[in-house]
């Protein structure tokens, strides 16, 4: 497998410099093991604007063909990241964030709490992830066995599903 993907950290104080960015370090790693030919970074604060903004250009000028964001899928008033990912997707995904909460209910019943979607935007996928770097790895891993086949089928190469 090998596709391009941009790692979104959402954290106000990721984005004031006050927290180093682990969750994001440890997707880079986790997805270049898995294929990635280039992995985008970027910061932005627990604001729907910035982060539906900073969406929109991954998928729809950069093209990239998944995007992960880790952060902001909680309950206060500034997890916002749930309803920026709404704002900018064609089609949702429900299936992988069913998946990431269920297996994750098995670690942690506060895998709950997480408001996280997964979505289609162009021909990119999104998928939240929370913000911890215990719960990115641990999500990672729930997806990563259909990351292959999903990217294959948004790519248009007219992957099998019955398999
Ligand atoms: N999922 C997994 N796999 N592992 C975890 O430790 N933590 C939960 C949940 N999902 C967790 C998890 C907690 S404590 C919260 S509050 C929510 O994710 C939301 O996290 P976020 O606001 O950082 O996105």
């Amino acid at each position: 497998m090998s596709f391009t993907a941009a790692v979104i950290t959402v954290s106000d104080k990721g984005a004031n410099g006050e927290r180093k960015d682990e969750s994001g370090d440890a997707l880079e790693r986790l997805l270049i093991d898995v294929g990635a030919v280039s992995v985008a970074r970027v910061m932005v604060p627990d604001e729907r604007d910035q982060i539906s903004a900073v969406l929109r250009e991954y998928c729809c000028e950069k093209k990239v063909d998944l995007v992960i964001t880790t952060g902001g899928t909680g309950l206060t008033t500034r997890d916002v990241t749930p309803e920026a990912t709404r704002d900018v997707i064609d089609r949702e995904a429900p299936g992988i964030a069913e998946a990431i909460r269920a297996q994750s209910m098995k670690i942690t019943p506060r895998a709950m709490l997480s408001r996280s979607v997964s979505g289609v935007c162009g021909e990119s996928l999104i998928i939240n992830f929370p913000g911890s770097p215990k719960a990115c790895a641990e999500s990672f891993a729930v997806v990563r066995p259909v990351l292959g086949h999903a990217l294959e089928l948004l790519g248009g190469a007219g992957g099998e599903c019955a398999r």
